[in-house]
């Protein structure tokens, strides 16, 4: 327990004595050392280590064992800053897809993405579920498209438009109200034969977990994993926060039935993602932030 937290079962971690050279290099990587202070590197993770492997990773004579660190891997060089912002800059919305599908050596690059991304306190509980399915994501879509008509109907009503300011938070109140207001254009686009949910994207990455705030930030923080290793990948994607929020906050049953999530998961993110039919060569105008030295 670490401040009340059940965090990790108890993990087992040895120092090989005849490799160490008493360099204090895994005291040094590791959480522990910032605020409990011990003498041994061994007794503390018995009792509070999340097992981030901080301490194997960082050991310059392999000569830690950890129960819950079996491997590492290298790491190569890191992109300079002008490849980094470039990344950064051409991770944007996607909303026009191919229908050219994600290939299993892209997933297997985005489950990658997935791994090494953070999560508090090293809890690594988002599960990933990939729908590629066309008639599973016209079930998603058609459930979504029903989930805004029901909204904006509830919307148009004084009575329940009250009763929704009334038991929803501020921000969840003004997400649903600013969603219900597209709604019709968005019927009239699926009248016509588009897609105005999914965006004809070829796949829906859901990001799933316990309901709980932590994990809902460690999927945001996983996102932006898949966000950029997309972009990397020549690919793009667009937060579905509409089903998040319908998921969340409506707990809208036929689009909880469609999305088949793993027991007792919420899904605190959703992704569509495939081929963009247009590349941005240029990052339009952001609004200039300014750092607030003190
Ligand atoms: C949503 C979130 C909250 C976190 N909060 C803290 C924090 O309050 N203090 C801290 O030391 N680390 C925090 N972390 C870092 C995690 O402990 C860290 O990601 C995890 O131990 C795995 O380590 P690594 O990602 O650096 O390998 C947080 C990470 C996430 C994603
Ligand atoms: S795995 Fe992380 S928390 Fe555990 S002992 Fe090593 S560095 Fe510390
Ligand atoms: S990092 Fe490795 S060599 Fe250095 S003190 Fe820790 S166990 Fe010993």
């Amino acid at each position: 327990m670490l401040a009340g937290i059940p965090i990790h079962t108890a993990m087992k971690l040895t120092i090989d004595q005849d490799k160490c050279i008493h360099c204090h290099l895994c005291e040094k990587a590791c959480f522990l050392t910032r605020f409990c202070g011990f003498d041994s590197l061994e007794g503390a993770a018995e009792q509070y280590c999340i097992g981030c492997g901080h301490c194997v990773a960082v050991c310059p004579r392999q000569a830690i064992t950890h129960s819950g660190v079996k491997s590492t891997e290298p790491i190569g060089p890191v992109p300079g800053e002008a490849e980094v912002l470039n990344l950064l800059m051409k991770t944007r919305s996607v909303r026009h897809f191919k229908p050219d599908p994600v290939s299993r050596e892209t997933w297997n690059v985005l489950r990658r993405a997935a791994e090494y991304s953070q999560s508090g306190l090293n809890a690594q509980s988002i599960r990933l579920t990939a729908v590629e399915d066309p008639d599973t994501l016209s079930g998603i879509r058609k459930a979504l498209l029903r989930m805004y008509d029901k909204l904006e109907r509830l919307a148009a009503f004084p009575v329940t438009r009250l009763a929704a300011r009334l038991s929803l938070s501020p921000q969840d109140y003004h997400a649903v109200i600013s969603e219900t207001a597209t709604q019709p254009l968005r019927r009239q686009a699926a009248e016509r034969g588009e897609d105005p949910v999914l965006y004809g994207a070829p796949a829906l990455l859901l990001l799933t977990g316990p309901a709980s705030q932590t994990a809902r930030e460690d999927a945001t923080v996983l996102s932006q994993n898949i966000m950029l290793a997309l972009t990397a990948l020549g690919l793009g994607s667009c937060y579905m926060g509409g089903l998040v929020l319908g998921c969340r906050v409506f707990k809208y049953k036929p689009l909880l039935r469609a999305l088949d999530l793993p027991k007792g998961h919420a899904v605190h993110q959703a992704l569509v993602l495939g081929t963009p039919t247009v590349q941005l060569k240029r990052m339009p105008e952001r609004k200039r932030r300014k750092i607030r030295f003190r």
